[in-house]
C-alpha cells in the first residue's frame, strides 16, 4: 500500500552547493509533514534483529530506511550485532559452552559464522547468521535500502571508525549517490567526531540528548541529534532545530524507539524529523492516519 510512497519521500536533497544530505523526511521541518520512519535493527518486531531477514522484511513492508549496529570480531571482521555479547541473540552458549561471557570481541569471524542468530526469535528463522557488515551492505544495496549505521561500543574497538569507513568505501557506499542514503550515528561523541573528520561529507547523528548549552559544540560534527523519545519535548526539538550543523543545514532529530501509535503521535507533535521503530508499519499507519 504505502511502499512506493515511503520510498519516494525518504531522501531529501538538502544543503548548500548541491550537497546531498539525507534525512528520513523529505522537506524536513515543513509544518504538517509527518516524520520519516526508520526500521530499528531492521523490522525487528517481525524478524531477528540485525539480520538479513530483518532488512528483507523492512523492504517487503515498504520501508527503505533501516538501522543497524556494527561491532568487531577478535580477528578484525566488522559484524552486525547489537549486544557486546553473543549470548542473547545466538546459540553461542550451546556451541561454545566454555567461553563465557561470550563477548563479540573474543570470537573470530569463523566462530561467529557457525552460530544460529535466528532460532531465539522463532523456529522459522533457524539457521540465520550474524551478518558481516560486508554481507549486510550488499543486501542493503540489493534491496535498494538506506542505512542508519550505528558504531556500537566504539570504546571496545579502537580504530573501528576508520575500518568502517574503509569497508563502506570498498563497497562503493562513500560515493556521492550513496552518501544520500547513509547516516552514521553513535552514542560516542568522540567516535562521531572521528567519523566526521575522516569523511566530512558524511551525514552523522549523535545518539543522546545533549544539554542545550552543549548543542553548539555538537553542531560542529553532527547533522542529527537522535534522542530517546522519553527524554525530549517540543521545546527541546525546537531548540535543536534552531542550530545549523556542519553542512549548513538545521540540525535534525530522529527519536527512538517508538513502537506504538500514541507515542508516534506525541513525538510527531514535538516536530521530530524521523521515528526509529521496531514496528515501522504500526508507526507509519499512525502517522498517516490509518
Ligand atoms: O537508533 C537508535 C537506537 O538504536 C539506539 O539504541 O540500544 O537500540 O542501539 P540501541
Ligand atoms: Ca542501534
Amino acid at each position: 500500500m504505502h511502499a512506493r510512497a515511503v520510498a519516494a519521500t525518504t531522501t531529501a536533497l538538502l544543503g548548500t552547493a548541491g550537497l546531498l544530505i539525507p534525512t528520513p523526511q523529505a522537506r524536513a521541518g515543513e509544518v504538517g509533514e509527518p516524520p520519516g520512519v526508520i526500521a530499528h535493527r531492521g523490522a525487528s518486531a517481525y524478524a531477528p534483529e540485525n539480520t538479513l531477514p530483518a532488512i528483507d522484511k523492512a523492504a517487503r513492508l515498504g520501508f527503505s530506511w533501516v538501522e543497524n549496529d556494527v561491532q568487531r570480531t577478535k580477528d578484525g571482521e566488522l559484524v552486525v550485532i547489537h549486544d557486546d555479547s553473543l549470548r542473547r541473540t545466538t546459540n553461542v552458549e550451546q556451541v561454545f559452552p566454555g567461553r563465557a561471557p561470550w563477548k563479540v570481541k573474543d570470537f573470530t569471524a569463523a566462530e561467529i559464522a557457525r552460530l544460529d542468530a535466528g532460532s531465539w526469535f522463532g523456529p522459522t528463522f533457524a539457521g540465520t547468521r550474524v551478518p558481516t557488515l560486508k554481507e549486510y551492505m550488499r543486501r542493503v544495496e540489493h534491496n535498494h535500502e538506506k542505512l542508519l549505521l550505528e558504531i556500537k561500543n566504539p570504546e571496545l574497538y579502537p580504530g573501528i571508525e576508520r575500518e568502517t569507513l574503509k569497508l563502506l568505501s570498498n563497497e562503493g557506499w562513500l560515493d556521492r549517490p550513496h552518501l544520500g542514503r547513509l547516516i552514521v550515528q553513535s552514542f560516542s561523541a568522540d567516535s562521531l567526531r572521528i567519523v566526521h573528520d575522516l569523511k566530512p561529507a558524511l551525514t552523522t547523528g549523535f545518539l543522546g540528548t545533549p544539554s542545550v548549552v552543549d548543542l553548539r559544540r555538537y553542531a560542529r560534527f553532527t547533522d542529527l541529534i537522535n534522542p530517546s523519545y522519553g527524554s525530549i519535548s517540543a521545546t527541546y526539538v525546537d531548540t535543536v532545530h534552531a542550530f545549523n550543523g556542519p553542512h549548513g543545514r538545521r540540525l535534525g532529530v530522529l527519536t527512538w524507539t517508538v513502537n506504538d501509535a500514541a507515542t508516534a503521535w506525541t513525538v510527531a507533535r514535538y516536530g521530530v524529523d524521523g521515528v526509529i521503530t521496531n514496528r515501522p508499519d504500526v508507526v507509519w499507519a499512525a502517522l498517516h492516519g490509518y
